[in-house]
Formats: structure tokens, C-alpha cells, sequence
């Protein structure tokens, strides 16, 4: 069985390491300033290199190294990624851009548009992150007072919307959130391959969703009886609808050639520890963002408190924001715990590092290679040695 592989694109910029202050430095994302990779000062002058040749170096990076396509990721904090998408993809060959986006920001049928044209353009390397919303003042930036579950009840008709104008024909739609009368794509631009759906969200509203539309249901990583259960749920909802989606998880990796090398980095990394930041970045009503701030404790003695099994280690979101779980470990380690998740169900990655740049070709040389050598046995016989 093939397992898609996908590695992010920082959208919001990128900076040093995990060792380093959070400042978001490469390619001038943040603006010029001491510290910047790029732009240089030739003859007085900012040169010309900038934040988008740098994320066309992390895309072509990835690619090179293995990687299936980049996550585009989407909040108030970060370039668009429909653009940033269309600019990088004449920069790559056969990398799939997975775009995250809210479908309540865009009327479908402009999204479909936009899509099929981005398909036709790429030859089929558009991949959906469809994004329903997290609440909290991220979704007021958009104006959005939607409620919670009713964003499900928008998402879902949106892509009602766009998969009944994909092919075609003409569409007549009068709905709760959306209309549009004798809708049809161009003839130029039907019959494209339609992008393969990622879906996201904790929520009972979000499974229920997920169960009609996703051809891969997204987690962030959790403990990993957790995340079982979480996909038993998911693969259940949707039997009932007679569908059967796959799995993804997007997980943050710090691997080394020994643990101890991994470790002495979240060591570095965590004299930038900022709590406040990571509260205020969690503020809404995303269940699914509460379920992971649950594994945080309150009290922390020590960063190996995160670690809540064997290299999975949820103190991520308190050094550089974000999600809070990911893998720490030697290269055999990072492999063995993502061939468990895969034991478990999982059929699509996207991983992520600091810097973007480098660790693509750190993860992709040294830990992909290794997946898929030990078997299950193996594993659980390296792990019953290995103490938290
Ligand atoms: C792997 C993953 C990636 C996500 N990426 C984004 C993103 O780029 N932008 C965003 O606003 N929300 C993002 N989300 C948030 C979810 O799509 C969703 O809005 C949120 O989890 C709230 O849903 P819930 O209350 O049903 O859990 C992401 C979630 C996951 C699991």
C-alpha cells in the first residue's frame, strides 16, 4: 500500500530552527531586517531574492526530496494560498499543493472556477485542505459569526455546490447559504479531475461532514489510542453513508541520529517557551484544539513531561505555535512511530520541521527511506525497552 507524503509549506514565513527565537526571517516574509537570509544589500540596494523564492526553494526541496506535494496552510497570519499555490507551481513538476482554505469565504462556484483552472494549469496537482473554522477572533478577521456547527452546514453545502457545477452542466442552486442560477465551468475547463478532499475537525458536526465529503480524514497527531478511536468514529459515521474515507495526520518531526541529539534541540527550543502566545492562539471554540490543549499540563516541570509516549511529544505549540504534537527521536525512531500509524490506519502524512528548508531534506533523506523496514514485532520490542 502507497502512503502519501506530504511536507508544509510555511505560508506565514520561516525562521532559523526550533533553537532560535521565533522570527519569522527566511526570504524576507516578515520584512527586511538584521538576520534575514534574504533580500541582500547589493550596491545599496535590497536585491531581488525574496519570501516567495524562498517557499519556491522549500516546494522544490520537498519535491526532490520525496515528497508527494506541500501543505498550504491558511490563517490570518499567512499569504493566500490559491496565489502562492499558482505562482509555485511552474517552479515544480509533478508536486501536488494542498490548499487550505474556508469554504465560507468564497462562493462556490468561483471556487470551482478557480480550481479547474488551477487543475487544468497544473495537470491535476490541486489538492483541497477544506477548512471550516476554528471560532475566536481568527474567524471574526473574516467577519465570520457563523455558529459552529452551522460553518459544517456551510462547508457542506458549498461543496455540494462546487461538485454539482464541476462537470458541466447547468446548476440551479437556492440554498441556506448559497445561490446561483444556470451555473456552469466553461467547456474548456470541465471534466477536470476533481481535487481529493482533506477534512479536518474534532466535532461531532465536523464527523458527520467528514462522513459525506472527505476522501481523507485530517488529524493533528495525539496519543495514539486516542487517535484510534478517533478514526473508529470517523470510518463508522461514514459506513453508514456508504463511504469509506482514508486517514491523514499532520505531524511536526524533529529527528537526529540519536534521540539524544533530538532531544538536546526541543532542549534549545524550549528556552523560548511562551505559554500566553500559545493561550492566545488557541482561543475559539475549535473542539478539536481543546482536545489537544487537554494533553498539556498546566504545570510543567521539564519539556520530557510532554512527552506523553514513547517520542510523541505535545510541547510543539508552546515553542514556535501551532499544533502541539509531533515526533522526537533518532531516524529509526521517527520511522518506527510513523509504520505504527500506518499500522493504525493512516494513509496520508503531512509532516513539517523548522527550518522548512532543511529539515525537507533531513526528513525526506534520512527518515523516509526508513519507513516500511521493521515489522510491527520488531517495534513493540524496541519500544518495551524505550522509558518515558
Ligand atoms: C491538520 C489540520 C490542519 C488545519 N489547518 C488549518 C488552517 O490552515 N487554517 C485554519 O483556519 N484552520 C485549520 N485547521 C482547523 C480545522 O479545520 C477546524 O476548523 C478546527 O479543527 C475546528 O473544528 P472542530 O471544532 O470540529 O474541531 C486545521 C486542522 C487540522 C486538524
Amino acid at each position: 500500500m502507497s502512503i502519501d507524503i506530504y511536507w508544509r509549506i510555511g505560508m506565514e514565513g520561516d525562521h532559523a530552527s526550533l533553537r532560535t527565537p521565533r522570527r519569522y526571517n527566511r526570504g524576507n516574509a516578515g520584512g527586511y531586517g538584521p538576520g534575514n537570509i534574504a533580500p541582500a544589500i547589493r550596491g545599496g540596494e535590497l536585491d531581488g531574492y525574496s519570501y516567495i523564492d524562498h517557499a519556491a526553494a522549500v516546494a522544490k526541496a520537498s519535491e526532490s526530496a520525496g515528497f508527494l506535494g506541500g501543505l498550504l496552510p491558511s490563517f490570518p497570519v499567512t499569504e493566500d494560498p490559491w496565489a502562492i499555490a499558482s505562482a509555485l507551481a511552474r517552479e515544480t513538476t509533478t508536486y501536488r499543493f494542498m490548499v487550505a482554505f474556508q469554504p465560507g469565504f468564497l462562493h462556490p462556484v468561483q471556487a470551482a472556477r478557480m480550481s479547474a483552472s488551477l487543475q487544468r494549469a497544473t495537470g491535476g496537482r490541486l489538492v483541497y485542505n477544506i477548512i471550516s473554522g476554528g471560532g475566536g477572533p481568527a474567524q471574526l478577521w473574516w467577519g465570520d459569526k457563523v455558529a459552529h456547527d452551522d460553518r459544517y452546514a456551510r462547508t457542506s453545502e458549498f461543496l455540494d455546490v462546487l461538485r454539482g457545477v464541476w462537470d458541466g452542466a447547468p446548476l440551479d442552486h437556492d440554498g441556506r447559504f448559497f445561490r446561483t442560477e444556470g451555473a456552469a465551468l466553461p467547456p474548456g475547463l470541465a471534466g477536470q479531475p476533481f481535487p481529493e478532499v482533506y477534512f479536518s475537525g474534532s466535532s461531532g458536526a465536523a464527523v458527520n461532514a467528514a462522513g459525506r465529503h472527505a476522501d481523507y480524514y485530517l488529524s493533528w497527531l495525539e496519543p495514539y489510542a486516542d487517535l484510534r478511536a478517533k478514526f473508529d468514529g470517523v470510518r463508522a459515521h461514514a459506513e453508514k453513508l456508504g463511504r469509506t474515507p482514508k486517514f491523514a495526520v499532520r505531524i511536526d518531526i524533529v529527528a537526529r541520529h540519536t534521540e539524544e541529539a533530538a532531544w538536546a534541540e526541543i532542549e534549545k527550543g524550549w528556552a523560548f517557551v511562551d505559554r500566553d502566545a500559545a493561550n492566545r492562539a488557541a482561543q475559539g471554540d475549535s473542539v478539536g484544539a481543546a482536545r489537544i490543549a487537554g494533553w498539556v499540563p498546566e504545570t510543567i516541570t521539564g519539556y520530557r513531561d510532554l512527552e506523553v509516549q514513547p517520542n510523541v511529544w505535545c510541547g510543539f505549540s508552546l515553542i514556535r505555535g501551532g499544533p502541539a504534537f509531533g515526533l522526537v527521536g533518532s531516524y529509526e525512531q521517527v520511522a518506527e512511530r510513523l509504520d505504527e500509524l500506518v499500522d493504525l490506519g493512516v494513509d496520508a502524512f503531512i509532516l513539517a520541521g523548522n527550518p522548512h528548508l532543511e529539515e525537507a531534506y533531513r526528513v525526506g533523506e534520512e527518515v523516509l527511506p526508513l519507513l516500511g523496514r521493521t515489522t510491527p514485532a520488531h517495534r513493540s520490542a524496541a519500544l518495551a525497552t524505550h522509558t518515558v
